[in-house]
């Protein structure tokens, strides 16, 4: 009996060393020597797995996952939910159609120095992982990093790609993606390092959204076309320029950003809607901001402290226009103005007027009496308003103590 079992396993060894079944088969890695015989082929046609969420089972408590004699995976290396696991090697492997690595607690270290290439990257969950080194991403579809603590990307040097998804990686500064020129899928960017540099110097197109936050610097001087939503949510620049953005095909938002002007120089249309709110330095939406822009089908919803709001070339906005925040425009001057465009605006804009101190004898401290005060009179009675509107198709919105 002991000698047919010897003979089997004997046999059993054989063949995962040798023959391609062992290497074309779908494997879930269960042990050490699961992981030995990996190492047995140079390239695996299927998927492996190591998941260590049954904690019965004794791949759960590895430490060091090391693969070195295989170079290519057809399918999928998935490495996921294993709480003990400190550093993962693969020293060959120089692509692959998915790597997964997914809630391991305490990875720090990814190392597949020879990786060029990869379909769907997926680094998710590996609060502890700092180091991730590949040889030079040439070839990437999916390309995703999400709350690790990795502190610098090796080269990106694909000029496709398909989703360029960052995010949460607080010690990550430099985005380098300068090589991509077109992306099929959509771009998410956000709440990585505190002076984080985003460059997508040579982007043209984006097959969905472009959503790009908490960055210190952009470059996406080349962007011209965006086939989904475009946001900008609490940047740190001051001003940009969107240089060679001619379609927004679904809606523009600018959100809590810090600057104090955007220009979309050749911006000719917004596919649905238009928002702009709580940008606290931007005080003017000018002739230079959106000079191109005709129309919005959908809604536009400006929220800030306005002083003049200007859309020279706009002739219509199909949904409802909403204006609130404070500054020195008025309502009146603004629906007038933006009637010729839009005939649904909802407007609560209130006029502070800030040239004089008048209003602290009304003896409100708070900020909502002295708002109210303000509101309520000051757009007649502290300030004469210049509006030019309808010139020639333009329609220009300006108000100015006189
Ligand atoms: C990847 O590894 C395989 C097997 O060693 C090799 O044939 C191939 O040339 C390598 N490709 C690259 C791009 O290094
Ligand atoms: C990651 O862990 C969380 C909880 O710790 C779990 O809900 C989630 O399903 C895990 N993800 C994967 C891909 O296993
Ligand atoms: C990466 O690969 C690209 C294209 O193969 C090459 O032009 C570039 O010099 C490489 N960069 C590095 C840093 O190896
Ligand atoms: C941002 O990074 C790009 C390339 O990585 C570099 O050319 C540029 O000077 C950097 N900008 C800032 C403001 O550091
Ligand atoms: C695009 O972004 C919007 C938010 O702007 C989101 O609701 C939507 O799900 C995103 N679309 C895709 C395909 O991710
Ligand atoms: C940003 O633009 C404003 C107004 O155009 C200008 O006053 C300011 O100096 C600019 N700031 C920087 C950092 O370029
Ligand atoms: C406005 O933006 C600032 C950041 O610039 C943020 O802290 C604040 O929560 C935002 N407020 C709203 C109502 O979104
Ligand atoms: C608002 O527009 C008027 C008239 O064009 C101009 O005199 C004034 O400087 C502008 N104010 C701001 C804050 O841009």
């Amino acid at each position: 009996m002991k000698c047919v079992l010897a003979i089997t396993a004997l046999a059993a060894y054989a063949a995962a060393a040798s023959s391609k079944s062992a290497c074309s088969t779908d494997v879930t890695i269960s042990s050490q020597s699961d992981l030995s015989s990996l190492s047995q082929c140079s390239q695996f046609n299927g998927d492996i797995v190591i998941d260590g969420s049954d904690d019965s089972d004794d791949i759960s408590t590895i430490a060091t996952i090391s693969v070195d004699g295989l170079a290519k995976i057809t399918g999928s290396l998935i490495i996921q939910n294993l709480y003990s696991l400190q550093t993962v090697s693969f020293a060959k492997l120089n692509s692959t159609g998915s790597l997964k690595v997914l809630n391991n607690t305490k990875l720090f270290k990814l190392d597949t120095p020879m990786l060029t290439s990869v379909n769907d990257l997926q680094i998710i969950n590996d609060p502890s992982l700092q180091e991730f080194n590949y040889a030079n991403m040439t070839s990437v579809g999916n390309f995703q990093i999400i709350n690790t603590y990795i502190n610098a990307l090796n080269p990106f040097s694909a000029s496709k790609a398909g989703n360029i998804e960052i995010l949460s990686n607080t010690q990550l500064s430099t985005l380098d993606f300068s090589s991509v020129e077109k992306m099929t899928g959509y771009i998410n960017i956000a709440n990585n390092g505190r002076n984080t540099n985003v460059t997508f110097s040579q982007l043209s197109t984006v097959g969905g959204n472009a959503s790009f936050a908490d960055a210190s610097a952009l470059d996406i001087g080349k962007l011209d076309t965006i086939s989904d939503d475009f946001s900008l949510y609490t940047n740190k620049f001051q001003n940009i320029s969107i240089s060679s953005l001619t379609k927004a095909q679904k809606s523009v938002t600018l959100s809590g950003n810090n600057f104090e002007s955007i220009s979309f120089p050749k911006l000719t249309s917004i596919g649905t809607s238009l928002n702009i709110v709580n940008n606290t330095n931007l005080q003017s939406i000018s002739d230079t901001t959106f000079p191109e822009l005709t129309s919005i089908p959908g809604s536009m919803v400006l929220e800030g402290s306005f002083d003049n709001i200007t859309f020279p070339s706009l002739k219509s906005v199909d949904g409802l226009v909403s204006l609130s925040g404070k500054g020195e425009l008025s309502c009146d001057d603004a629906s007038q103005a933006l009637s010729s465009a839009a005939s649904n605006i909802d407007c609560s804009l209130e006029v502070v007027d800030d040239s004089s101190d008048g209003d602290e004898e009304d003896g409100g401290s708070s900020g909502g009496s002295h708002n109210s005060h303000n509101s309520k009179t000051s757009a007649a009675s502290s300030r004469d308003t210049i509006f030019a509107a309808v010139v020639g198709g333009a329609l220009a919105l300006a108000a100015a103590y006189v």
